[in-house]
Protein backbone atom coordinates (compact mmCIF):
# COMPACT_ATOMS: atom_id res chain seq x y z
CA UNK A 1 0.00 0.00 0.00
CA UNK A 2 2.47 2.12 0.87
CA UNK A 3 4.77 1.49 -2.16
CA UNK A 4 1.79 2.09 -4.07
CA UNK A 5 1.61 5.87 -2.48
CA UNK A 6 5.07 6.52 -3.37
CA UNK A 7 4.41 4.99 -6.81
CA UNK A 8 1.88 7.85 -7.15
CA UNK A 9 3.10 10.86 -5.34
CA UNK A 10 6.67 9.61 -7.80
CA UNK A 11 4.54 9.88 -11.12
CA UNK A 12 2.53 13.10 -9.96
CA UNK A 13 6.10 14.83 -9.63
CA UNK A 14 7.04 13.86 -12.99
CA UNK A 15 4.20 15.12 -14.73
CA UNK A 16 5.23 18.39 -16.21
CA UNK A 17 2.38 20.97 -14.97
CA UNK A 18 0.69 22.10 -18.51
CA UNK A 19 1.63 25.81 -18.82
CA UNK A 20 -1.42 26.26 -20.98
CA UNK A 21 -2.86 29.81 -20.88
CA UNK A 22 -6.13 31.90 -22.09
CA UNK A 23 -4.29 35.23 -22.53
CA UNK A 24 -6.04 36.95 -19.97
CA UNK A 25 -4.03 38.69 -17.35
CA UNK A 26 -4.91 36.03 -14.83
CA UNK A 27 -4.44 33.48 -17.28
CA UNK A 28 -1.52 34.57 -19.56
CA UNK A 29 -0.63 32.57 -22.74
CA UNK A 30 2.60 31.04 -22.11
CA UNK A 31 5.26 31.06 -24.52
CA UNK A 32 8.49 29.00 -24.74
CA UNK A 33 11.90 31.10 -25.77
CA UNK A 34 14.26 28.20 -26.75
CA UNK A 35 17.93 30.02 -27.48
CA UNK A 36 21.10 28.45 -28.63
CA UNK A 37 23.71 30.35 -26.50
CA UNK A 38 23.59 33.55 -25.04
CA UNK A 39 27.52 33.37 -25.05
CA UNK A 40 27.57 36.34 -27.62
CA UNK A 41 26.18 40.24 -26.94
CA UNK A 42 23.75 39.91 -29.72
CA UNK A 43 21.87 37.00 -28.52
CA UNK A 44 21.65 38.78 -25.33
CA UNK A 45 20.34 41.42 -26.93
CA UNK A 46 17.48 39.15 -28.71
CA UNK A 47 16.42 38.26 -25.25
CA UNK A 48 16.12 41.23 -23.82
CA UNK A 49 13.82 42.46 -26.86
CA UNK A 50 11.67 39.45 -27.03
CA UNK A 51 11.72 40.32 -22.70
CA UNK A 52 10.79 44.02 -23.37
CA UNK A 53 8.46 43.69 -25.79
CA UNK A 54 6.62 40.88 -23.85
CA UNK A 55 6.39 43.19 -20.97
CA UNK A 56 4.49 45.39 -22.62
CA UNK A 57 1.94 43.14 -22.88
CA UNK A 58 -0.11 41.53 -19.51
CA UNK A 59 -1.29 38.68 -20.67
CA UNK A 60 1.54 37.13 -21.82
CA UNK A 61 4.58 35.11 -20.01
CA UNK A 62 7.57 34.07 -21.90
CA UNK A 63 10.04 31.09 -20.24
CA UNK A 64 13.23 31.43 -21.70
CA UNK A 65 15.70 28.48 -21.93
CA UNK A 66 19.35 28.94 -22.79
CA UNK A 67 20.98 25.62 -24.75
CA UNK A 68 24.37 27.57 -24.23
CA UNK A 69 25.47 26.32 -27.56
CA UNK A 70 24.71 22.65 -27.74
CA UNK A 71 22.74 21.25 -29.94
CA UNK A 72 21.02 18.51 -28.32
CA UNK A 73 20.42 20.58 -25.20
CA UNK A 74 18.59 22.71 -27.52
CA UNK A 75 16.81 19.58 -28.74
CA UNK A 76 15.61 18.40 -25.22
CA UNK A 77 14.41 22.14 -24.37
CA UNK A 78 12.52 22.22 -27.56
CA UNK A 79 11.18 18.59 -26.69
CA UNK A 80 10.22 19.90 -22.81
CA UNK A 81 8.43 23.21 -23.82
CA UNK A 82 6.43 20.40 -25.74
CA UNK A 83 6.12 18.18 -23.17
CA UNK A 84 5.03 21.80 -20.92
CA UNK A 85 1.92 22.15 -23.17
CA UNK A 86 3.47 25.82 -24.11
CA UNK A 87 0.95 27.65 -26.11
CA UNK A 88 3.40 28.98 -28.56
CA UNK A 89 7.53 28.31 -29.06
CA UNK A 90 10.02 30.70 -30.03
CA UNK A 91 13.08 28.90 -31.58
CA UNK A 92 16.33 30.65 -32.64
CA UNK A 93 18.12 27.41 -33.23
CA UNK A 94 22.16 26.43 -33.34
CA UNK A 95 22.26 24.39 -36.22
CA UNK A 96 19.42 23.98 -38.93
CA UNK A 97 19.64 19.98 -39.89
CA UNK A 98 19.43 18.16 -36.45
CA UNK A 99 17.03 20.67 -34.94
CA UNK A 100 14.54 20.70 -37.60
CA UNK A 101 12.85 17.43 -36.26
CA UNK A 102 12.26 18.87 -32.91
CA UNK A 103 10.61 21.96 -34.29
CA UNK A 104 8.58 19.76 -37.06
CA UNK A 105 7.49 17.86 -34.14
CA UNK A 106 6.18 20.58 -31.99
CA UNK A 107 4.76 22.27 -35.12
CA UNK A 108 2.38 19.38 -35.97
CA UNK A 109 1.47 18.61 -31.71
CA UNK A 110 -0.32 21.70 -32.73
CA UNK A 111 1.85 24.48 -31.04
CA UNK A 112 2.41 27.18 -33.00
CA UNK A 113 6.41 28.03 -33.77
CA UNK A 114 7.96 31.18 -34.46
CA UNK A 115 11.69 30.44 -35.99
CA UNK A 116 13.51 33.20 -35.25
CA UNK A 117 17.26 34.02 -37.08
CA UNK A 118 18.68 30.86 -37.96
CA UNK A 119 16.57 28.95 -40.13
CA UNK A 120 15.55 25.00 -39.78
CA UNK A 121 14.94 22.90 -43.40
CA UNK A 122 11.75 22.04 -44.89
CA UNK A 123 8.50 24.16 -43.79
CA UNK A 124 7.31 22.35 -40.81
CA UNK A 125 6.81 25.29 -38.34
CA UNK A 126 4.16 28.15 -38.41
CA UNK A 127 6.30 31.48 -39.86
CA UNK A 128 10.38 32.48 -40.07
CA UNK A 129 11.44 35.48 -38.60
CA UNK A 130 14.77 37.32 -39.75
CA UNK A 131 16.92 39.59 -41.73
CA UNK A 132 17.97 38.17 -45.21
CA UNK A 133 21.31 37.41 -44.53
CA UNK A 134 21.94 36.65 -48.59
CA UNK A 135 20.88 40.32 -49.26
CA UNK A 136 23.33 41.45 -46.41
CA UNK A 137 26.31 39.19 -47.40
CA UNK A 138 25.87 40.67 -51.14
CA UNK A 139 25.73 44.40 -50.03
CA UNK A 140 28.95 43.67 -48.17
CA UNK A 141 30.28 42.29 -50.88
CA UNK A 142 29.45 45.19 -53.52
CA UNK A 143 30.94 47.66 -50.56
CA UNK A 144 33.85 45.99 -50.09
CA UNK A 145 34.44 46.21 -53.86
CA UNK A 146 34.00 49.33 -54.31
CA UNK A 147 36.28 49.94 -51.39
CA UNK A 148 39.40 48.50 -52.63
CA UNK A 149 39.10 49.50 -55.66
CA UNK A 150 37.37 46.45 -57.36
CA UNK A 151 40.82 44.48 -56.21
CA UNK A 152 43.03 42.81 -53.17
CA UNK A 153 43.12 39.92 -50.98
CA UNK A 154 40.38 39.16 -48.77
CA UNK A 155 40.33 36.67 -45.46
CA UNK A 156 36.43 35.49 -45.07
CA UNK A 157 35.93 34.32 -41.62
CA UNK A 158 33.00 32.28 -41.54
CA UNK A 159 29.85 32.13 -39.18
CA UNK A 160 28.75 28.07 -38.10
CA UNK A 161 28.19 26.55 -41.60
CA UNK A 162 25.92 24.10 -40.11
CA UNK A 163 23.62 27.24 -39.78
CA UNK A 164 21.72 29.14 -42.42
CA UNK A 165 23.18 32.49 -41.50
CA UNK A 166 26.93 31.54 -42.27
CA UNK A 167 26.24 29.84 -45.26
CA UNK A 168 23.73 33.03 -46.45
CA UNK A 169 26.37 35.19 -45.81
CA UNK A 170 29.05 33.62 -47.39
CA UNK A 171 26.72 32.43 -50.86
CA UNK A 172 25.63 36.33 -50.77
CA UNK A 173 28.90 38.03 -50.41
CA UNK A 174 30.44 35.46 -53.54
CA UNK A 175 27.50 36.99 -55.37
CA UNK A 176 28.64 40.69 -54.90
CA UNK A 177 31.78 40.39 -55.40
CA UNK A 178 31.47 38.37 -58.80
CA UNK A 179 33.25 39.60 -61.80
CA UNK A 180 35.28 42.33 -59.56
CA UNK A 181 39.18 41.45 -58.86
CA UNK A 182 38.88 40.41 -55.29
CA UNK A 183 40.74 37.59 -53.81
CA UNK A 184 39.27 35.79 -51.45
CA UNK A 185 43.03 34.11 -50.13
CA UNK A 186 41.92 32.58 -46.68
CA UNK A 187 38.34 30.87 -45.36
CA UNK A 188 37.51 29.41 -42.65
CA UNK A 189 34.62 28.41 -40.20
CA UNK A 190 34.88 30.31 -36.99
CA UNK A 191 31.61 29.33 -35.62
CA UNK A 192 30.84 32.69 -34.56
CA UNK A 193 33.12 32.76 -31.87
CA UNK A 194 35.77 35.46 -31.16
CA UNK A 195 38.43 33.50 -30.45
CA UNK A 196 37.96 31.47 -33.13
CA UNK A 197 38.62 33.97 -35.11
CA UNK A 198 41.12 35.50 -33.43
CA UNK A 199 43.40 32.40 -33.78
CA UNK A 200 42.08 31.82 -37.16
CA UNK A 201 43.61 35.24 -38.11
CA UNK A 202 46.86 34.57 -36.56
CA UNK A 203 47.31 31.56 -39.17
CA UNK A 204 46.42 34.05 -42.27
CA UNK A 205 48.74 36.52 -41.06
CA UNK A 206 51.29 34.16 -40.62
CA UNK A 207 51.35 33.20 -44.37
CA UNK A 208 49.88 35.90 -45.86
CA UNK A 209 52.10 39.39 -46.17
CA UNK A 210 49.48 40.97 -48.16
CA UNK A 211 45.76 41.19 -46.52
CA UNK A 212 43.64 44.05 -47.48
CA UNK A 213 39.99 43.58 -45.47
CA UNK A 214 38.92 40.98 -43.32
CA UNK A 215 35.29 40.06 -43.99
CA UNK A 216 33.76 38.91 -40.85
CA UNK A 217 30.49 37.07 -40.70
CA UNK A 218 30.13 38.64 -37.49
CA UNK A 219 31.53 41.74 -35.11
CA UNK A 220 33.10 39.35 -32.73
CA UNK A 221 35.15 37.46 -35.01
CA UNK A 222 35.84 40.99 -37.01
CA UNK A 223 37.23 42.06 -33.77
CA UNK A 224 39.33 38.88 -32.80
CA UNK A 225 40.49 39.53 -35.99
CA UNK A 226 41.33 43.36 -35.34
CA UNK A 227 42.95 41.96 -31.80
CA UNK A 228 44.96 39.88 -33.88
CA UNK A 229 46.11 41.69 -36.48
CA UNK A 230 46.87 44.38 -33.96
CA UNK A 231 49.09 41.83 -32.19
CA UNK A 232 51.15 41.11 -35.11
CA UNK A 233 51.38 44.92 -35.51
CA UNK A 234 49.01 44.93 -38.84
CA UNK A 235 45.96 46.32 -37.98
CA UNK A 236 46.10 49.75 -39.83
CA UNK A 237 47.25 48.22 -43.11
CA UNK A 238 44.08 45.75 -43.19
CA UNK A 239 40.42 46.87 -43.13
CA UNK A 240 37.76 45.40 -40.82
CA UNK A 241 34.03 44.54 -42.10
CA UNK A 242 31.45 42.59 -39.95
CA UNK A 243 27.77 41.94 -39.23
CA UNK A 244 24.92 42.61 -36.21
CA UNK A 245 25.89 46.59 -35.62
CA UNK A 246 24.75 46.53 -32.18
CA UNK A 247 24.90 50.06 -30.91
CA UNK A 248 27.62 48.43 -27.74
CA UNK A 249 29.48 46.87 -30.11
CA UNK A 250 29.73 47.01 -34.05
CA UNK A 251 28.43 50.75 -33.93
CA UNK A 252 31.18 51.26 -31.25
CA UNK A 253 33.79 49.27 -33.06
CA UNK A 254 33.04 51.41 -35.99
CA UNK A 255 33.18 54.74 -33.88
CA UNK A 256 36.18 53.86 -32.56
CA UNK A 257 38.29 53.29 -36.33
CA UNK A 258 38.28 49.63 -35.77
CA UNK A 259 35.73 48.33 -38.20
CA UNK A 260 35.46 50.12 -42.06
CA UNK A 261 31.90 48.88 -42.14
CA UNK A 262 29.13 46.98 -40.21
CA UNK A 263 26.02 45.48 -41.57
CA UNK A 264 22.85 45.10 -39.20
CA UNK A 265 21.68 42.30 -38.36
CA UNK A 266 18.09 43.29 -35.93
CA UNK A 267 17.32 40.36 -33.98
CA UNK A 268 13.68 40.09 -35.17
CA UNK A 269 12.81 39.93 -30.90
CA UNK A 270 10.38 42.52 -31.01
CA UNK A 271 8.31 40.90 -34.06
CA UNK A 272 8.37 38.12 -32.51
CA UNK A 273 6.23 38.42 -29.65
CA UNK A 274 4.19 40.85 -32.58
CA UNK A 275 3.64 38.11 -34.56
CA UNK A 276 2.81 35.63 -31.46
CA UNK A 277 0.15 37.77 -30.19
CA UNK A 278 -1.46 37.83 -33.43
CA UNK A 279 -1.17 34.00 -33.88
CA UNK A 280 -2.01 33.61 -30.28
CA UNK A 281 -5.51 35.85 -31.72
CA UNK A 282 -5.92 33.63 -34.22
CA UNK A 283 -4.95 35.56 -36.62
CA UNK A 284 -3.29 34.75 -39.84
CA UNK A 285 0.44 35.41 -40.30
CA UNK A 286 3.01 34.91 -43.47
CA UNK A 287 5.14 32.25 -43.60
CA UNK A 288 8.02 34.46 -43.59
CA UNK A 289 8.62 38.14 -42.20
CA UNK A 290 11.98 39.55 -42.99
CA UNK A 291 13.77 42.25 -41.02
CA UNK A 292 15.07 45.38 -42.83
CA UNK A 293 18.98 46.19 -42.27
CA UNK A 294 21.31 49.09 -42.57
CA UNK A 295 25.05 49.58 -43.03
CA UNK A 296 27.48 51.48 -40.75
CA UNK A 297 30.12 53.57 -41.94
CA UNK A 298 32.60 56.24 -40.40
CA UNK A 299 30.91 58.48 -42.71
CA UNK A 300 27.19 57.69 -41.87
CA UNK A 301 26.94 56.45 -38.66
CA UNK A 302 26.53 59.75 -37.05
CA UNK A 303 22.70 59.90 -38.94
CA UNK A 304 21.97 56.38 -37.81
CA UNK A 305 23.61 54.23 -40.71
CA UNK A 306 21.79 54.19 -43.99
CA UNK A 307 19.08 51.02 -45.38
CA UNK A 308 20.82 48.62 -47.50
CA UNK A 309 19.85 49.13 -51.39
C1 LIG B 1 25.17 35.13 -32.23
C2 LIG B 1 25.35 35.17 -33.69
C3 LIG B 1 25.40 36.57 -34.24
C4 LIG B 1 25.04 36.30 -35.64
C5 LIG B 1 23.90 35.34 -35.45
C6 LIG B 1 23.62 34.50 -36.62
O1 LIG B 1 25.13 33.80 -31.78
O2 LIG B 1 26.54 34.50 -33.99
O3 LIG B 1 26.62 37.19 -34.05
O4 LIG B 1 24.73 37.40 -36.36
O5 LIG B 1 24.27 34.56 -34.37
O6 LIG B 1 22.61 33.59 -36.34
Amino acid sequence: MRTLQVLLALSLLATPALAKGKGTQDSPWVIGMSQCNLGEPWRVQMNADIKKAAEAHNNLNVIFKDAQNDTLKQRAHIEEFVSQGVDLLIVSPKEAAPLTPPVAKAFKAGIPVIVLDRRVLGGDYTVFIGADNKRIGEAAGKWIAAKLGGAGNVVELKGLMTSTPGQDRNSGFRKGIEGSGLKVIFETDMQWLEPNARKEMESALSRFDKIDLVYAHNDPAAHGAWLAAKAAGREKNILFVGIDGLPQEGQAYVNQGILAACFEYPTGGKEAIETALSILGGGQVPKEIVVPSRVFTPENIKNGGEALK
